[in-house]
């Protein structure tokens, strides 16, 4: 009798549409903390009260310092084995898709090539008042100024309370809505829109997995529950794919 990823596995072959929604779980085994639990705390700041656009408007010069130090850690991080499995996922798997809600710039560094930044990325700034928009990489000063109008640029991420970039939600729920096969992967499901994502995709008729260090709010939705490091289980699941 085959076991429950294998199961999983055996859903991944042929032409099957596949989404694949990732949350902070999947970058931690590369040192990147997630956002709630003990790893959610910077400084004695909860994140949340830092990535809001309030706290930018009344302490831009301290969300500053957390976004810069959240650039050094990440840039001195690698892929994990799940970013990994991810791309060649993403390369074997016709239909596929993934949807991250990690602004880490992982996954494309890992090789991933159809992946949707739904909270935009800690390697994007954008000015706070002009149009001015730029990937940057670099070491940012502590208040970072727009070379076009010189006022205060920002990170180029979504925070709680702001929408997402138009079109991102459209075209994800769309994406859903035709997938077979949906896999939630390291996502504690407690923010939306994401988290009722694996609902729409129950609704529209596809085999939901979780990929989990534990249980979520999720997990009753669940079809396949593979709980344990998402380093470990992804890698299983992409090996030998689309031979
Ligand atoms: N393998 C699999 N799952 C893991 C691992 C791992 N190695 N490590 C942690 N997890 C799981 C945790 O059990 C938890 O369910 O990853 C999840 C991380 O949850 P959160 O920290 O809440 O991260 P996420 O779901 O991505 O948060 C969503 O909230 O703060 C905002 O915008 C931010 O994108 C973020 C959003």
């Amino acid at each position: 009798m085959l076991g429950e990823l294998e199961m999983v596995k055996a859903m991944l072959g042929g032409e099957r549409r596949v989404v694949v929604l990732t949350g902070a779980g999947v970058s931690a085994e590369s040192g990147v903390p997630t956002f709630r639990g003990r790893d959610g705390l910077w400084r004695h700041h909860r994140v949340e009260d830092l990535a809001r656009p309030d706290a930018f408007a009344a302490h831009p010069e301290r969300v500053w310092e957390f976004y810069n130090w959240r650039r050094r850690l990440v840039g001195g991080c690698e892929p994990n084995p799940a970013h990994m499995a991810l791309a060649a996922m993403d390369r074997q798997i016709p239909n596929f898709l993934l949807i991250t809600q990690n602004v880490d710039g992982l996954h494309t560094r890992a090789g991933s090539l159809r992946v949707l930044e739904m909270h935009g990325s800690l390697w994007q700034v954008r000015c706070t008042v002009c149009t001015h928009a730029r990937e940057d990489f670099s070491e940012l000063p502590d208040m970072p100024e727009c070379p076009v109008c010189g006022h205060l640029l920002r990170p180029g991420v979504v925070w709680f309370g702001e929408p997402l970039t138009p079109g991102v939600l459209r075209l994800a729920v769309a994406e859903i809505g035709k997938a077979d096969v949906f896999l939630s992967v390291g996502t504690s499901g407690l923010v939306q829109p994401a988290a009722s994502f694996c609902q729409l995709a129950k609704e529209h008729g596809a085999v939901t997995v979780e990929i989990n260090r534990e249980p979520t709010p999720n997990t009753g939705l669940m079809d396949f529950a593979l709980h344990g490091p998402a380093g470990d289980i992804l890698p299983e699941l992409a090996v030998g794919l689309g031979e």
